[in-house]
C-alpha cells in the first residue's frame, strides 16, 4: 500500500507558526511521527507552496492507494486544485492540524472538502494520522 501525503503552503513552516494553532512540530517531525506510526506503510511526502505543483502531484494519483491532503489556504478558495481532486478515484482525505472551523470566517468555507472522502480538522498531527488510519482500514 502506497499513501501519497501532500502538504500546500505554509507547511513548510511548521514549528513557526503561531504554536496554539498548529503546535510546535516541524514537517519533519510531523513526517516521522507518521512513518513511526504506520511502519508498514510505504509513504511519498510532498510539500509546495505553488498551486501548479500540488496539481502536478494530484495528477501522479495513480501511483497510489489513498491521498492525505492538507492544501493549506487554498483550501479556502482554489477551484483549480478542487477540480483535479474531483476525477480522481481513489479516496482523497483533508486535513487541518488547527480547528478550522473555530477560527477566523474565511476558513470555515472550504471549496475542496466537498471532493474529498472526508474532511479531518482540529487534532494537530493526528488529524493526519486519523486520515491514514481511514485509508488503512478501506483498502
Ligand atoms: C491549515 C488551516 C488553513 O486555514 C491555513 O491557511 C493553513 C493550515 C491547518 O492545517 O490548520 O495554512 O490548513
Amino acid at each position: 500500500m502506497k499513501i501519497l501525503v501532500i502538504n500546500g503552503p505554509n507547511l513548510n513552516m511548521l514549528g513557526l507558526r503561531d504554536k496554539d494553532q498548529y503546535g510546535s512540530f516541524t514537517l519533519d517531525d510531523l513526517n516521522g511521527i507518521i512513518l513511526n506510526h504506520f511502519k508498514d506503510i510505504e509513504f511519498d511526502f510532498f510539500q509546495s507552496n505553488h498551486e501548479g505543483e500540488i496539481i502536478d502531484k494530484l495528477q501522479t494519483f495513480s501511483k497510489y492507494d489513498g491521498i492525505i491532503i492538507n492544501p493549506g489556504a487554498f483550501t479556502h478558495y482554489s477551484y483549480a486544485i478542487r477540480d483535479s481532486i474531483e476525477l480522481i478515484s481513489i479516496d482523497v482525505i483533508e486535513v487541518h492540524i488547527s480547528s478550522v472551523d473555530s477560527r477566523e470566517e474565511f476558513r470555515r468555507k472550504s471549496v475542496t472538502a466537498p471532493v474529498c472522502t472526508g474532511k479531518i480538522s482540529g487534532f494537530k498531527e493526528y488529524s493526519y494520522i486519523l486520515g491514514i488510519e481511514y485509508l488503512v482500514r478501506n483498502l
